[in-house]
């Protein structure tokens, strides 16, 4: 194992070296020597503890990184249209556009609009199985990650925009090169992939839109649609705010998805017992989804921005401070989760914050876990023999941490 780094700023590094993100705990910990709030050497705050990570998430003086902190950081920025298409959205917008964007989405997942989902997802999950049974029927290798774990939520989403299947396949290849401009900004010149997969979805997008001015339904981006047709002014979302949310809630809704059910089948594979009451006890997928939550968030962190100077639990923080929100690591925190690097399905009052907090709480939770418990326990039980059939590939990535291949014989 690579040797790990004792200064922070080294160990922040460390986590987007292909070592960091192979396996970027032993980095957190690194970094966790040094506090649970650790000023790095160019001023950048880190919170690492679960309650600093809460307290930065809820404090409203510490925004999401948006146009404004984009022109002071990233000069140059609005060249790529990638970036743009995402400051558009309300991930990368503050108060009040921040509330004027998510009051029109958030009733869409609402816990009883997720549970009327559930038959839906049941059906989908079943004709999924059946598919991976055909591929892998006769002892072939399927890989777990191409053939459900991805299809299922891009099916979900699919239904919820109103989005046809034939498109389903094109959108993880795109999604893929979109999301590079989320990992974090570093270097602008290494965005061309990102730049050319936002303008292919943007142009899609606008496409679609036409079509449901024209005949509208009952989808979501038919309502996004009317609130930015006719809309109060104070509600209205302008055409590339609609087509940034658009592609937002595509890449949100799918990719942390897929790799959320990837970490579970994987902590099933390394705990043959949870496996056993994933497919035996109906109530155990809720405790067991939230530990792999904890254990292996498929976003690791966030950031966010002083707009002003603020104290944050006792810790100046001068207006200008970038903040890293080491999500990943707040649910391993000792002080908050007793042995925190066992994976324990059975814990109590496990509230790990793999889905952020504060007013940008991820919109999609309720039908993630959902998605996951009908998921797991489904494919389980239909494959009671199912095992790894090679080593589990992890993706090149940090932030959105998953694998990109999972090869399973069906048993
Ligand atoms: C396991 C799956 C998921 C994980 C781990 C996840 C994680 C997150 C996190 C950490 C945030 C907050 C980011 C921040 O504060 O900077 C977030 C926001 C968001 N998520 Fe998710 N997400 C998941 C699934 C979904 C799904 C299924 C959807 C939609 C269908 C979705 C839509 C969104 C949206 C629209 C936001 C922005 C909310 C806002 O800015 O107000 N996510 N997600």
């Amino acid at each position: 194992m690579a040797e790990l780094a004792t200064r922070p700023d080294e160990a922040i590094a460390a986590l987007v070296s292909p070592q960091g993100r192979r396996d970027p705990y032993p980095h957190y910990e690194a970094i966790r020597a040094h506090g649970n709030l650790v000023r790095v050497d160019d001023g950048m705050l880190v919170a690492v503890g679960y309650d600093e990570c809460v307290a930065a998430l809820r404090e409203p003086l510490l925004r999401v990184q948006d146009e404004n902190s984009h022109d002071v950081v990233h000069p140059g920025w609005r060249e790529h249209s990638s970036l743009r298409g995402f400051t558009e959205s309300m991930l990368y917008t503050n108060p009040p556009d921040h509330s004027r964007m998510r009051r029109q989405v958030v009733g869409t997942f609402t816990a009883r609009r997720v549970q009327e989902l559930r038959p839906a997802v049941v059906r989908l999950v079943d004709r999924l199985l059946g598919r991976m049974a055909d591929l892998g029927g006769g002892g072939a290798p399927v890989d777990f990650m191409a053939e459900f774990a991805f299809r299922l939520p891009v099916a979900v989403i699919g239904e919820l925009l109103g989005v046809p299947e034939s498109d389903q396949v094109w959108f993880r290849a795109v999604s893929a090169e979109v999301t590079l401009a989320l990992e974090g900004i570093t270097d602008l010149s290494r965005l061309d992939r990102a730049d050319a997969a936002m303008d292919e979805l943007s142009d899609y997008f606008a496409d679609v839109i036409e079509r449901r001015r024209r005949r509208p339904g009952t989808d979501l981006i038919s309502a996004l649609v009317r609130a930015h047709d006719d809309g109060a002014d104070g509600d209205r979302l302008s055409r590339d705010e609609l087509i940034g949310n658009l592609v937002l809630l595509l890449v949100a809704g799918f990719d942390t998805t897929t790799h959320l059910l990837g970490h579970g089948l994987h902590t099933a594979f390394e705990h043959p017992g949870f496996a056993a009451r994933l497919r035996a006890e109906p109530g155990f997928a809720p405790g067991f989804v939230e530990e792999t939550l904890r254990c292996e968030p498929p976003v690791q962190a966030t950031s966010r921005w002083a707009a002003e100077d603020v104290d944050l639990m006792g810790t100046p923080v001068p207006a200008g401070t970038k903040v890293l929100v080491l999500l990943a690591a707040a649910n391993r925190d000792p002080r908050r989760y007793p042995d925190p690097h066992r994976c324990d399905p059975d814990r109590p009052d496990n509230r790990p914050l793999s889905f952020g907090g504060g007013i940008h709480l991820c919109v999609g939770a309720a039908l993630a876990r959902m998605e996951a418990q009908v998921a797991l326990p489904a494919l389980l039980r239909r494959f009671p023999g199912l095992a790894p059939a090679g080593p589990a590939v992890y993706r090149d990535r940090w932030l959105v941490r998953g694998h990109s291949r999972l090869p399973v014989a069906l048993g």
